[in-house]
């Protein structure tokens, strides 16, 4: 299998390394030769105790074109569209973009929009890894066996001070240095930690609570001249059945929470990304009301490596692109709602007229 890795930088060393775990060929191509060089020389042996000679790295003007059956785009997400629809023309089998798809408003992703419906040669995906966790499966799992009946609400938190991101960059001095301080670069919490967006669509429609149809959303927006990013996010959902539900995304906090749960008529599940020291929890109950625990044990780049499971298994035609948790079109649906929310947050909050 031959890879081409666009981005050097932290994502873009997550997906070679899980590449190179599946025994697959990868080049690597950055703008920037710097990027390059502390890949090679910093980060990948950091990470994973030493660089692999066999990755291959180059920057744009020399990068091979053509013939590739995987392409990934880990670049920042502003930039991101331009450089897909130039990936998608060379046609490879799988495209895997990062998350989230883009910087909201971005004219490019209409353009990208009528390109890929236009073509049958790529399938596109998106790289929100922690709906193809094996924990998320055992969600999944759970959900359709039922053990909690009719599911009333979904609530989604994903909650990191981003700290841990300026650890992994530390020649970045803060959110002013990178898309992550811009929101309309895709930074912030609303863009950043969108997992829990993806998530909550992903688990709602499992559940049978249907499409997000409304929102709410509030922002804490900061702003300092250039600098403009929202630090919280909550978005309220009603679907197109009816139903209620949750999602509030941060950068603010310590220790990080990143958590689902589901309310059921009998029962509860509940997922905890990096719940136990060792992995993931699920917690659930069913109508007796005994509360089960499982441990999901892993380690960072173990959730990439879930994700290039599930790309082979699309490649081997065991997983319907479009039925993907990592389809193409779920990103987009949540790109919709990031839009919606930046257009209307300020609108969707009523003054609370004070009892006097
Ligand atoms: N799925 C995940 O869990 C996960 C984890 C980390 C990051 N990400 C996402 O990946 C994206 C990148 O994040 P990062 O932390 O790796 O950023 P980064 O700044 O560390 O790396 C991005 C790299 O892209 C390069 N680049 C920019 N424009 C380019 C172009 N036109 N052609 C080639 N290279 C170009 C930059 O030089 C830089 O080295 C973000 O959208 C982020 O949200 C996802």
């Amino acid at each position: 299998m031959q890879v081409k890795i666009i981005g050097a930088g932290s994502i873009g060393n997550h997906l070679t390394q899980a590449c190179r775990r599946m025994g697959w060929s990868v080049c690597v191509v950055d703008a920037d030769p710097k990027a390059l060089l502390r890949m090679k020389n910093e980060i990948y042996p950091a990470r994973y105790g030493a660089w692999d000679s066999a990755i291959k790295q180059y920057t744009p003007d020399t990068a091979p074109r053509g013939g590739f059956d995987i392409i990934m785009v880990g670049t920042p997400p502003h930039v991101r569209m331009a450089v897909a629809l130039e990936m998608l023309s060379e046609k490879p089998k799988i495209l895997q973009l990062e998350k989230p798809l883009c910087a909201p408003f971005d004219k490019n992703l209409r353009k990208f929009v009528v390109a890929y419906k236009k073509q049958k040669a790529t399938k596109v995906i998106v790289g929100y890894d922690h709906s193809v966790a094996r924990s998320m499966h055992r969600v999944a799992e759970l959900i359709a066996e039922g053990i909690v009946k009719d599911i009333q609400t979904v609530d989604v938190e994903f909650r990191e001070h981003w700290d841990g991101i300026f650890k992994a960059h530390p020649w970045l001095k803060g959110p002013q240095d990178t898309y992550l301080g811009y929101w309309r670069k895709g930074g912030g919490a609303s863009g950043e930690n969108s997992h829990a967006l993806h998530l909550w669509q992903y688990l709602a429609r499992l559940s049978g609570l249907g499409r997000w149809k409304k929102v709410s959303a509030a922002l804490k927006v900061e702003k300092k001249g250039e600098v403009e990013y929202d630090s919280l996010a909550a978005f309220s959902f009603e679907t197109d059945s009816g139903k209620v539900g949750r999602v509030i995304q941060d950068v603010v906090t310590k220790p990080t929470r990143k958590w689902a749960r589901l309310q059921g008529v009998d029962g509860f599940i509940e997922w905890l990304c990096n719940g136990a020291p060792n992995g993931d929890v699920v917690r659930y109950a069913g109508a007796d009301g005994a509360v089960k625990e499982e441990i999901f044990e892993k380690k960072r780049p173990d959730d990439f490596h879930q994700e290039t499971l599930h790309i082979q298994d699309i490649l081997n035609g065991k997983i319907y692109a479009k039925d993907s948790p990592l389809a193409f079109e779920s990103a987009l649906a949540v790109m919709s709602v990031l839009e919606t929310a930046w257009k209307n947050h300020k609108k969707g909050l009523v003054l609370i007229k004070q009892i006097k």
